[in-house]
């Protein structure tokens, strides 16, 4: 890896210069892309121009995230009618953001390192970051073109109430405070006993709040006026709820200025209601994602702020799936606050077409129907591991099933049949349609542990049933 270089700020003369053109694309050009990429990634950019490392020549890097582009005499040849704004930085300008107006596509040409000529048809992020460092060799700075210049991070000038309460939550929360925004209070449901004869426990909100030092409120209902008045006197710009647990009141959703906002674990419209992540694994769907939305009377009814898809593994479990939408949410929230804060959300409206609901899940859902196909078995299993976890009964002895795979089965046998209970093939039950082969279990009263462990305990005879 090549040395970083120092980079130019912004009061030197360099940066106000017009490049020269390059010549000769050669070892010594090489060298200086080298250090120049070397230079923007040590400091966390996304691009960088010649003359920000004191060298007048029309040079560029730019890495957005997928892949290093090095070009020599970069020129845009189209640019699209279509403009955007968006919010820049410049390695050159510590601290200072810009908000700034390009053509929405452009397509570039240039040499590479190599010296053979290049296309590239730029849009979103790479498109601005060519433009960007394509005027810095023509002496041009974002603050010369910039509709508004904030001298540090928009969001952090919100004051933020967070509400929230589950461990779904906490990442957010934390992604909140890393960002510089740290919320003027958090609202969390009150403690409660957690399982018999308990002493109440603090929610896992309430608990990470209180470590980064937050003030903390747990009012039994949002329609608690004491508790609406306080809220008043925080004044805060923006509710942010993550997993709240409650539908806030009319008289809350208009308190802020920017109004209540909601991060929700699916595609909205998909999936609106109290279990989306484990109606997405039960459907077997193969993508879902993060939401961030307004908030309306209706519950994730409201316009669209925006999302970020994450696709689905097919071992994906409820456990897994939640641990990674919650930090896909952590990862998206500083982005949407950013919007909030410049003005600049363009709301839409969840498509109105017909979409699967998420109800919650019920005891009757945890009880495995060994009639249904094998993979709709394994998508439940999916769906309730490693919490409650897919039931089922064999030789009187309850069992959860929280891992499980589909197989053919070409044998005709009766569904919740042993076909297989033991050796090579495992602990193998017939499904109404296909076989499913139980990989974890824990029976009742018991610890998880794999089918095999399972049956040298309760050895199982051929052709015994479950259900
Ligand atoms: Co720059």
């Amino acid at each position: 890896m090549a040395e970083p270089l120092p980079i130019i700020k912004v009061e030197h003369p360099v940066l106000r210069q017009v490049a020269r053109p390059v010549r000769n694309v050669n070892r010594r050009l090489r060298e200086l892309l080298d250090r120049m990429a070397a230079t923007m990634y040590a400091a966390d950019g996304v691009g960088l121009a010649a003359p920000q490392v004191g060298v007048s020549l029309r040079a560029i890097v730019v890495d957005v995230g997928d892949g290093l582009v090095a070009l020599a005499n970069p020129e845009i040849l189209e640019a699209s009618e279509e403009r955007e704004v968006g919010l820049e930085g410049c390695l050159s300008i510590p601290g200072v953001l810009a908000e700034v107006e390009r053509p929405a596509r452009v397509r570039v040409t240039g040499l590479d390192r190599n010296g053979r000529r290049v296309w590239l048809d730029a849009s979103e992020l790479l498109a601005r970051a060519l433009q960007h460092e394509i005027d810095h060799l023509d002496g041009v700075l974002i603050t010369d073109k910039a509709l508004r210049v904030w001298d540090r991070p928009p969001e952090t000038t919100l004051r933020v109430v967070f509400m929230g309460t589950p461990a779904f939550a906490v990442p957010s929360l934390r992604a909140l405070v890393d960002a510089g925004c740290r919320p003027v209070a958090v609202v969390t449901r009150p403690d409660r006993p957690r399982g018999r004869g308990l002493a109440p426990a603090p929610t896992p909100v309430r608990q990470d709040a209180e470590r980064l030092g937050l003030p903390v409120l747990t009012p039994e209902t949002t329609r608690d006026p004491a508790f609406l008045e306080e809220l008043r006197r925080l004044a805060p710009d923006l509710v942010l709820c993550v997993a709240y647990g409650r539908i806030l009141p009319p008289a809350l959703l208009t308190l802020p200025r920017l109004g209540c906002v909601n991060v929700h674990p699916s595609l909205l419209p998909k999936y609106r209601g109290e279990a989306p992540i484990q109606r997405a694994l039960w459907d077997g769907a193969e993508e879902t994602g993060v939401t961030v939305l307004y908030m309306t009377e209706e519950v994730d009814a409201g316009d669209i702020i925006l999302q970020r898809r994450l696709p689905i593994a097919p071992d994906d479990d409820y456990g897994r799936l939640h641990d990674r939408l919650a930090a896909a949410a952590a990862d998206l929230l500083p982005a949407a606050l950013r919007l909030l804060a410049i003005g600049r959300v363009r709301p839409r409206p969840p498509d109105p077409a017909a979409a699967p609901p998420a109800p919650a899940v019920t005891r009757q859902d945890e009880f495995i129907d060994w009639r249904r196909p094998a993979r709709a078995i394994v998508n439940q299993v999916r769906a309730l591991s490693p919490r409650p976890g897919a039931e089922t009964a064999v030789a009187g002895r309850r069992l959860k099933v929280l891992k499980a795979e589909a197989l053919p089965r070409e044998e005709p046998a009766e569904p919740g049949g042993v076909l297989s209970a033991g050796g090579a093939d495992g602990l193998v039950v017939a499904a109404g349609e296909g076989a499913v082969r139980l990989l974890v279990v824990k029976p009742a009263g018991g610890r998880a542990m794999s089918a095999d462990d399972y049956l040298n305990g309760h050895p199982l005879a051929l052709g015994v049933a479950f259900g």
